[in-house]
Parts: C-alpha cells; structure tokens; sequence
C-alpha cells in the first residue's frame, strides 16, 4: 500500500495491493475500462496509484494568449506570454518528475516562435507524448518542422463542415482549406484528433462535420459541448456505427448522448475529490492549476510555479470539494468525472 503525506498532517493512501482492497470497480459486470474510452492518458492503473511522488502524467503549458483566429466561443483567456527560459523552466520541472505526456496549447502555440525548441527539450528528455493544440491554419512548413522537432500527437480545432461556417466559427478568419490540408497531412504523419466545440451556431452541421473529419483520416474525433452551451448532443445518435467503430473518443461521448448525458458536468454522487490532479497540472503564466478547464474558466490557482507544486496539489486534493465548487460542478468533463469515480472508489483518506 502506497502512503504519502500531505500538508495537512492527514495521509493519502493508494490501495493498489491485494489483500484488504475491495474488488475494482472496473471488475463488476459490464464496466468500462478508462483505457477503453480512448483517452490514452488516462487508464485504472493510474487512477488507483497516482501519488504525489508517481510520475508526473499529464502536464499542460499555456504558451502565448495571441491568436490569429478570434472564434466567437472562445475561452482561450487572457494571460502573460511566456518566455522561452520560463516555459524551458517549467519543462524541466516536470521532466524532474517523471512527465510522460506534455501538451502545449495557448492562444496558438504554434505563434509562439520557439516552439520547435521546447518540443525538442522534451524529447531529449524522454517524454513519450508530445501534443500541440493549434487551430491547424498555419502554414505547412511549421507542422513540419514541429514534427521533425518531435511532436507526436496534434488536437486540431474542426468546428464546421464547409467554408463558409468554418469562417464564422473562426471570427472571420477563411482558413478553411488551410486547415483541412494540413489534417490530412498531419493525420498520415501522426496521432491526430479534431476537437468540435458544439454552439446553437453549428449544431446543426455536427454529423457532416464529423464524417467529413472521419474522411481525412484521423486517429479520433473529441465532441465537446462549449462551456456556455452544455446540452446533451442528441445529434450524436446520428452518427454512423462504422464511423465510431473508428473512433474510440467519439463512441464514448455517443454512447453518454444516448445515455442523456451531457458532455460536462457533476452530480452529487460523484466523487468529489478530484484525483487528476495529484499527477496532471496546467500552468499559464507563473501559476499552476488544478486543470485547464479549471484555469479557462477563471478559477483561482493553486499555487506557483516551482519545486513545491506536487505537495500543493496533494493539499488541494485532499482539502477541495469539487461539487460545492461551481467551476467543477458546471464543466468537469465526462472522462474526468468518471477517472475520478474509478480513482475514489480505489482509495481512502484517513485522518
Ligand atoms: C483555447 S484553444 C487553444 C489551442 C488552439 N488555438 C485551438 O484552437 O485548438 C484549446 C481548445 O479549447 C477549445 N475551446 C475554446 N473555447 C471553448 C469553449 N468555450 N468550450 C469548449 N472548448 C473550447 C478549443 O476548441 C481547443 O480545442
Ligand atoms: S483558434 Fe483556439 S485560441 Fe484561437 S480563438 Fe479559436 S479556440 Fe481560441
Ligand atoms: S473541472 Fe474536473 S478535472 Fe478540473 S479540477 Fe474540477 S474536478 Fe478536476
């Protein structure tokens, strides 16, 4: 059995032995698996062992606020660009702990001029994924270059099925056959996902705009309602088997529409405790967050950026109730929620 302490005089325990620990509750009948959901970053094992001293798993790096595109949903959210030192700082941290998966995201990271530089540190440092979300118009060479670098998985911004929403959804910006060229390419190349982000604006065109993401040849499709319109996607049901069977992510989110489950959002039997935590982070600027939902939807940090982070987050763990918290209670994704549920019901606090 695992035990760390915390700040606050209590101990996190782990179950992750035989003996005393209750049947998993991914072993009952007809359970899902994280794993099976798709998102590989997320599995049983880690729910149940992550600690504050396990391999830092998940880690988040908000480079730059710029941004060519200005699409009206935007929860992007206003801070301090960082430097290539402070960002290669941070990374460095994290590399100390074990990081496994990095992401850098913005604003558009791929504006911020030494991202190939960064993205080699961490390959040199031995992190396995190396993820860049960007809006997928800028030009070719950039991709390519990031590629070279080692950049390994892409999440691609794809809000719409034709040229002339995909202007709307992007404040303007006629980018559309940019973006869907560099998708096909980067998908024979990469890992590559589409994220939709669904408004009363684009509703409508969803199953187009997914079956045309399913004909470039990308690895999976992310559904996500926006932060200002949760609603469970009942245009979901229409998608079709063939395309989900392709599309492990998307299945998921189609099988909790058909469920009536929205996409976002806690309820009161959930666990409250948030587990991610302990071994995921986000930082902008100088300050560590609990996620990045957490930070673009203005909640407040948990601390900054340096060796203590880890036993932060342990504190903020063990002492947040994320349902009494708006922020969670509102926004907390579905594969979040149930990677908590599956961590919860693993462990135990005692005093
Ligand atoms: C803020 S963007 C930054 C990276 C890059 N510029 C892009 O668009 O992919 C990161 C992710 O947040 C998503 N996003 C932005 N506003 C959102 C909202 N209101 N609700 C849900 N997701 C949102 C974007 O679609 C994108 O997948
Ligand atoms: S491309 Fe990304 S950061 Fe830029 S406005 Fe759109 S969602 Fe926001
Ligand atoms: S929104 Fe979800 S993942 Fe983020 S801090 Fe709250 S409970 Fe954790």
């Amino acid at each position: 059995m695992g035990r760390s302490p915390n700040g606050n005089g209590t101990w996190l325990r782990t179950r992750n032995n035989a003996g005393s620990t209750p049947a998993r509750p991914t072993e009952r009948e007809g359970e899902m698996r994280l794993e099976d959901i798709g998102f590989y970053t997320l599995s049983d094992s880690r729910a149940r062992n992550a600690s504050a001293f396990s391999p830092l798993w998940r880690c988040e790096l908000l480079l730059t606020d710029r941004c060519n595109f200005k699409c009206p949903y935007c929860r992007g959210s206003s801070f301090n660009e960082l430097t290539y030192d402070q960002a290669r700082h941070t990374l460095n941290l994290w590399m100390e702990q074990g990081l496994q998966n990095v992401r850098f995201s913005g604003g558009e990271p791929t504006m911020w001029m030494r991202l190939a530089d960064l993205i080699r540190t961490a390959k040199d440092g031995g992190v396995k994924r190396i993820a860049v979300s960007t809006n997928g118009s800028i030009r070719w060479e950039v991709y390519a270059g990031l590629l070279e670098a080692g950049m390994n998985d892409v999440s691609i911004s794809f809000d719409a099925c034709c040229a002339a929403d995909a202007k709307k959804m992007a404040g303007g910006m006629d980018k559309f056959n940019t973006v869907t060229q560099n998708i096909v390419k980067l998908a024979q190349r990469t890992y590559v996902t589409v994220g939709v982000v669904v408004t009363d604006e684009n509703v409508g065109q969803l199953v187009e705009t997914i079956k045309l993401a399913h004909s470039f040849g990308v690895a999976d499709i992310r559904v996500i309602s926006a932060a200002q319109h949760n609603k469970i996607l009942e245009a979901l049901g229409n998608v079709p088997e063939s395309i989900l069977d392709a599309h492990p992510i998307l299945k998921y989110r189609v099988n909790n529409a058909v469920k009536g489950r929205n996409v976002r959002g806690m309820n009161n039997t959930d666990s409250k405790r948030c587990w991610l935590a302990i071994d995921d982070m986000a930082i902008a600027d100088d300050n560590h967050y609990p996620c990045i939902i957490y930070m673009r939807e203005k909640g407040k940090p948990i601390g900054k950026v340096g060796p203590d982070m880890r036993k932060q987050r342990e504190g903020w763990v063990l002492s947040h109730n994320c349902y009494e918290d708006p922020i969670c209670r509102q926004n907390c994704l579905d594969v979040c929620v149930d990677y908590n549920n599956v961590a919860e019901k693993a462990r135990c606090v005692e005093a």
